[in-house]
């Protein structure tokens, strides 16, 4: 049976009214505040059992003095598992809904590539017919770093498209969809060996810069890097330096500063297309419907599907 309670809510989001408006309507029962601006979250935050938040100000988090769960809107949560004002008793759950989303990225631009979009589009505007061989996503080889919920749903599509998947997990295990998982010493390994290498890797002490220059270096000629977890996984200035001296290709969303500074060279390089962590970005409806299941399950005493381990950091 389901408890009648009615348990009290604080959505923080620049989007709170979306969710507030779709939360609502499932979870009647619920009483709902929504904020977008600490002054308009503070009369609430201290009766909030659970808050429904991305990134959130301490000057707010700090008052949460009744908080039981902390359901985040965001997949990575390296600042959360570390704040002193969300103590180890409040549950933490994560979003998982970002893997097709990011999955469909990554094959958007393997194709977009691979079926020459930008030089057809090129040739069209000058009326040339050039009837250029497309090149196969059948038989390359995806190397994924990092297996989990994104990883997967990448791994998944390479698979239909025929690619021999690799990846790397910190405990090496086998894992549907993927031809042979390394664990992460064996980095250099894998990496000589894939033409598309997409580094999902969440930010942790053991993740920082786990890309250096000398990793960069054992990339494949012709092969290509996307970034789409944390830009701190990667080294950025070793990364500049491949990318201006080696023939290599990048599609990077992420970066070690966000928004990337309009003076970083990476805009200018050829070889590099940049979007602006846009892979994987919240769609209430989809979030929503995540934490609706997460809360019935709360109220019911179950376990929450995807637990943040704070140990692990992701
Ligand atoms: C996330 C992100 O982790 O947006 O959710 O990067």
């Amino acid at each position: 049976m389901e408890s009648r309670t009615s348990h009290k809510l604080l959505i923080y989001h620049s989007d709170s009214k979306i969710y507030e408006e779709i939360i609502s309507k499932r979870l009647p029962q619920l009483k709902i505040h929504s904020a977008a601006h600490p002054k308009e979250a503070l009369g609430f935050v201290e009766e909030a059992e659970i808050i429904l938040a991305w990134q959130i100000p301490d000057e707010v988090l700090k008052r949460a003095k009744r908080l039981k769960w902390f359901s985040s809107i965001g997949a990575g949560n390296e600042d959360l598992v570390k704040n002193l004002y969300l103590p180890k008793n409040v549950t933490l759950s994560k979003a998982t809904v970002y893997g097709e989303m990011m999955a469909e990225y990554v094959f958007g631009y393997l194709l977009y590539f691979n079926r020459h979009v930008a030089k057809n589009l090129k040739d069209q505007r000058k009326r040339v017919w050039d009837q250029l061989r497309p090149g196969r996503l059948r038989g390359k080889v995806l190397g994924i770093l990092g297996l989990g919920s994104v990883g997967k749903e990448i791994a998944k599509r390479g698979k239909q498209f025929g690619m021999n998947v690799l990846g790397i997990k910190r405990v090496p295990e086998p894992v549907e969809n993927v031809d042979q998982v390394f664990g992460s010493d064996d980095l250099e390994k894998m990496i000589p060996l894939v033409d598309y290498l997409i580094n999902v890797l969440p930010l942790t002490p053991e993740t920082y810069h786990i890309l250096g220059e000398r990793e960069l270096r054992l990339m494949k000629e012709g092969s290509f890097l996307f970034s789409i977890g944390r830009g701190k996984t990667i080294d950025e200035k070793a990364l500049k330096k491949i990318l201006q001296t080696k023939n290599i290709q990048a599609v990077l969303d992420v970066f070690e500063k966000e928004p990337l500074p309009s003076k970083s060279k990476l805009w200018g390089l050829k070889n590099v297309i940049i979007t602006p962590h846009v892979s994987g970005i919240n769609l209430p409806e989809e979030i929503s419907e995540e934490f609706v299941i997460n809360y019935k399950r709360w109220v019911r005493g179950e376990p929450l599907l995807a637990l943040v381990d704070r140990e692990k950091g992701y």
